[in-house]
């Protein structure tokens, strides 16, 4: 008897499914599941029926209506543990904005307020919020919930949201008071670059709410003109530069003002932003002129949250910062966002925390504060709320605060949309970062409704643009109107992604329109297939770009959006075969077939070499199948394998060739080339930034520099999800956790045994209950495999070179298998000047040597050398212009080196 541990009631995106919300439940099992409905009337059971042969049944029961009712599932008799309150939700709603009448300054924050007389056994009451901005609500001075920078960041123009709180433990009979505190958040944000500055949606902010009387004298009161509205302690408010208040401040109020009504569609399906986790810091120091250093030993996205003593009319200010830099908070990075929050005390005892804004910070610097008058101080992790799946473990303690950084870079960016950044003037839902990350974020937490949400907007803001996916979304800049590869691939990719990691059919219906208008939109740009015309971001951010100048990255532009056109007409193919829609999967078969052909007659030679010859080309055109068969796919990959031997295992890719490099490695074999650059701790690597004491993901390879200063690029946060994209790799391919069949129905389990490593291992929250691989060695020859699977679910061991290929059900399973341990520690050959350059990157200890030698004799030599691919060159070829002391204290130093290693 398996009992039912979890199950969700899913409303559906803007409560698609209000009134009939779906089930899901786990485990998985074959057998029957009833569902029991209690309400005034009775209760009532009905056996459900599985959608698609899944764990999943559309709701069984009549409509639900306003009146709340209870649901448990059971099986086999035994009920599941929870019961789920549910109740019929209103898809729309016509919100009834007010302002503030007379506001004195752009994005002026308001408190609006309503008495309301409730009769004695009024009973339940629910009260219904939205706003043109940020707002918290309460009734008699009581939140009506944790949500925080409630509604929410959407396509505003298009989409608004509204969610309704149960206020009914906080209204009493008599007199009550309903008090609203709005701020512009997003809406009122000076969004944009340089002088392209200003409001995007509107210069003041509104609100609508609507308290529900549930009971007998069912009275609805809206926001309208008996409405109140005053300025009340909150002065200034801004997402980017933080939030004013003057604590002492008593509101005058005056009626408000009607603003229209506008749609808004209900966020019951959406999750909510909340405050996570509270930061004990990790230090607080007290600086010579008085200031207070707060380090919270993490960065994070929140605020701080403090207790202090003042006296009434002090200003206490804290300021917010990633790094510091000369012993000072690093500004520089945040660009415009000021990041400050600002409290004039009244007398006493006061707790500050800011509640309109939030900060990408690990260090925070408070004046106007003495020590001693510093109750508390911690820090506050804000983000969307969501359910973490995956975990992730090795035996290498780089590797996993890698992992644990990529973690805490998902936590700082989900905010309400998938954002970039959480630091400076940015913090956009920059729809390429978000396109190489669902994968990972997907595995790592439940991001459904999150990033289905966020796919709402994006159809919306597409279907402006007539069929061209903008850059970010939501999109306030409108600044690019032509299809630009692999951000707006975003459309096809996400669903996708989300559709491979949980087996949600839905998502895929959802989004098919746009998908396929994604597509079409490629098609018409670039008929012919080839795609290089037209604003490109490109392999952003490859290390070979100029600071100031990230999109001039060494791959070919063209190539880079061929290649994407090529995916996203193929991934549209398979979308559209699972949803059964033939004619529009032909289509999209053709599409993808010219694009393939078109990339092989423009960039690929019929030897294998790519015109761009860089190591992001042909990890996608080997990832992506762009290769017309095994043996130009091998050439290509043996091409790919030197340039990343001649680059010393150092990253050379940015946004797009990053999550595949490994990816395509693996493809061809080159398991140790893999590993060499996994693991590689120089800069540009993954953990070089690790060994920087980082505690989240960069955006650049080098935010922090080898000589310890910060890039002076226009765009350097240290906290960043993109490049993170290979957690990916590392939760498929080390741990071996990889869904053979969408939604891990079947598990692929193909670990990858890394000589550096003694274990590893991951473990997956599935709709189908957790899924367990973990592999340790047992000796120099030996590695040891556990899996686990839970019900209804089969997975495929398939590690042939290991001689294990086995299928597997239900339940725990180990194997030892044959893993001989071999050094990845290559010898160059030391021939004096005649050595060859790549043999001796390949030799770390050797190649540590002779550029610390050639630092010492000529420093722009030691550079040119570090950047000479080196395929073919060696030493001699160098320094042959070079004077003849150089030359004999060179050959010097490898005989030295050759002496000593004897
Ligand atoms: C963002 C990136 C984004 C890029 C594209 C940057 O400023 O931070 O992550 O994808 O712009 O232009």
């Amino acid at each position: 008897m398996t009992l039912i541990n979890r199950f969700e009631v899913d409303y559906g995106i803007d409560a698609e499914w209000g009134r009939r919300p779906r089930i899901r439940w786990a485990p998985d099992h074959p057998g029957a599941v009833v569902a029991c409905l209690k309400t005034e009337g009775g209760v009532e059971r009905l056996e459900l029926d599985r959608l698609g042969g899944k764990a999943e049944s559309e709701w069984p029961f009549a409509d639900l209506g306003d009146a709340p009712a209870r649901l448990a599932l059971e099986r086999e008799g035994v009920p599941s543990a929870e019961e789920i309150e549910v109740r019929g939700q209103e898809a729309v709603w016509e919100a009834p904005l007010i302002g503030h009448p007379d506001p004195s300054h752009g994005a002026m924050p308001f408190v609006a307020r309503r008495r309301v007389t409730v009769e004695p056994g009024d009973g339940r009451a629910t009260l219904r919020v939205t706003a043109h901005g940020v707002y918290r609500a309460t009734v008699n001075g009581r939140d009506v919930s944790d949500e925080v920078l409630a509604p929410g960041w959407t396509s505003y123009p298009q989409r608004l949201l509204f969610r309704d709180h149960d206020v009914t433990p906080l209204l009493k009979s008599g007199e009550n008071v309903i008090e609203v505190e709005v701020a512009g958040g997003w809406y009122t944000e000076d969004f944009g670059h340089l002088d392209n500055l200003g409001y995007r949606y509107g210069e003041q902010p509104g609100v609508a709410a609507r308290l529900d009387l549930l009971g007998p004298s069912g009275a609805v009161v809206e926001t309208d003109e008996t409405w109140e509205v005053g300025s009340g302690t909150l002065t200034y408010a801004s997402i980017y530069h933080g939030e004013t208040r003057d604590l002492r401040r008593v509101p005058q109020w005056a009626p408000a003002v009607p603003l229209g009504p506008v749609r808004a569609a209900n966020a019951v399906g959406v999750p909510a932003v909340r405050r996570q986790q509270r930061l004990a810091p990790a230090s607080i120091e007290e600086l010579a002129d008085g200031r207070i250093r707060v380090d919270l030993g993490q960065n994070i996205a929140g605020w701080l949250h403090l207790r202090v003593r003042g006296r009434e009319g002090d200003v206490v200010i804290a300021r917010h910062a990633e790094m510091l830099d000369d012993g000072e908070l690093a500004l520089r990075p945040l660009r415009r966002a000021r990041a400050e929050d600002r409290w004039t005390l009244p007398d006493g005892e006061s707790v500050l925390e800011p509640h309109h804004t939030y900060h990408g910070f690990r260090y925070a610097e408070l004046t106007g504060l003495r020590r001693e008058d510093l109750i508390d101080v911690s820090g506050v992790v804000v983000h969307s709320d969501l359910r973490r799946t995956g975990e992730f473990t090795t035996s290498h303690p780089l590797l996993n605060q890698l992992h644990r950084n990529i973690v805490w870079s998902t936590r700082s960016n989900f905010v309400s949309i998938p954002t970039d950044c959480p630091q400076r003037d940015e913090r956009l839902g920059w729809t390429g970062d978000i396109q190489v990350f669902t994968p990972t974020a997907a595995f790592l937490y439940d991001v459904r409704a999150f990033l289905g949400s966020w796919l709402r907007d994006l159809e919306l803001e597409q279907r402006a643009l007539g069929g061209v996916v903008p850059t970010t979304v939501p999109d306030p800049i409108l600044d690019i109107r032509t299809p630009t590869a692999a951000w707006g691939d975003a459309a096809v990719l996400v669903p996708w992604a989300l559709y491979e990691a949980y087996g949600d059919v839905a998502v895929l219906e959802r989004q098919f329109t746009s998908m396929v208008d994604w597509v079409e939109a490629v098609t018409r740009w670039c008929p012919d297939g080839i795609w290089d015309r037209g604003y490109q971001l490109g392999d952003w951010l490859d290390p070979a770009a100029p600071a100031d100048d990230p999109g001039r990255s060494m791959t070919d532009l063209g190539l880079l959006a061929t290649a994407y056109a090529y995916r996203s007409a193929s991934t549209l193919e398979r979308a559209a075969r699972v949803l059964g829609r033939n004619e529009a999967a032909e289509r999209a078969a053709a599409r993808s077939a010219q694009v393939k052909r078109a990339f092989q007659r423009r960039y690929l030679t019929s030897d294998g070499r790519l015109v761009s010859d860089t190591a992001s080309a042909y990890a996608m055109a080997i990832v992506f199948g762009l290769a017309p068969d095994d043996g130009i796919e091998q050439a290509m990959g043996a091409r790919l394998a030197e340039l990343v031997r001649s680059a010393g295992f150092r990253m050379t890719t940015g946004f797009l060739g990053t999550p595949v490099i490994c990816d395509a490695l693996l493809a061809v074999g080159e398991v140790d080339v893999m590993e060499r650059l996994l693991l590689q701790t120089d800069s540009p690597s993954w953990l070089y930034q690790v060994t920087q004491g980082a505690t989240t993901m960069w955006e650049r390879w080098d935010s922090l520099r080898p000589d310890g200063t910060i890039n002076p690029g226009e765009m350097t946060s240290f906290n960043h999800y993109a490049l993170g994209s290979i957690a990916d790799f590392l939760h498929r391919r080390i741990a071996g956790i990889a869904p053979a069949e969408p939604g891990y129905r079947r598990v692929l389990v193909q670990p990858v045994f890394l000589q550096g490593l003694e274990h590893a291992g991951a473990a997956l929250d599935t709709a189908h209950g957790p899924v367990r691989v973990a592999w340790s060695r047992v000796d120099s020859e030996r590695v040891r495999l556990t899996v686990e699977i839970p019900h209804a679910v089969e997975a495929t061991v398939d590690l042939p070179g290991h001689g294990l290929v086995a299928e597997v059900a239900e339940g725990s399973h180990a194997w030892i298998v044959r893993a001989p341990r071999r050094s990845l520690d290559r010898r160059a050959r030391l021939c004096g000047l005649d050595t060859e350059i790549a043999e001796l990157r390949e030799d770390g200890e050797a190649w540590d040597d002779v550029i610390t030698t050639m630092s010492a004799l000529a420093p722009e030599l030691a550079e040119r050398t570090h950047a000479d691919r080196g395929v073919g060159t060696t030493l001699r070829d160098l320094v042959r212009y070079r004077s003849r002391e150089i030359q004999a204290s060179l050959a010097e130093a490898i005989d030295r080196l050759e002496v000593r290693r004897a």
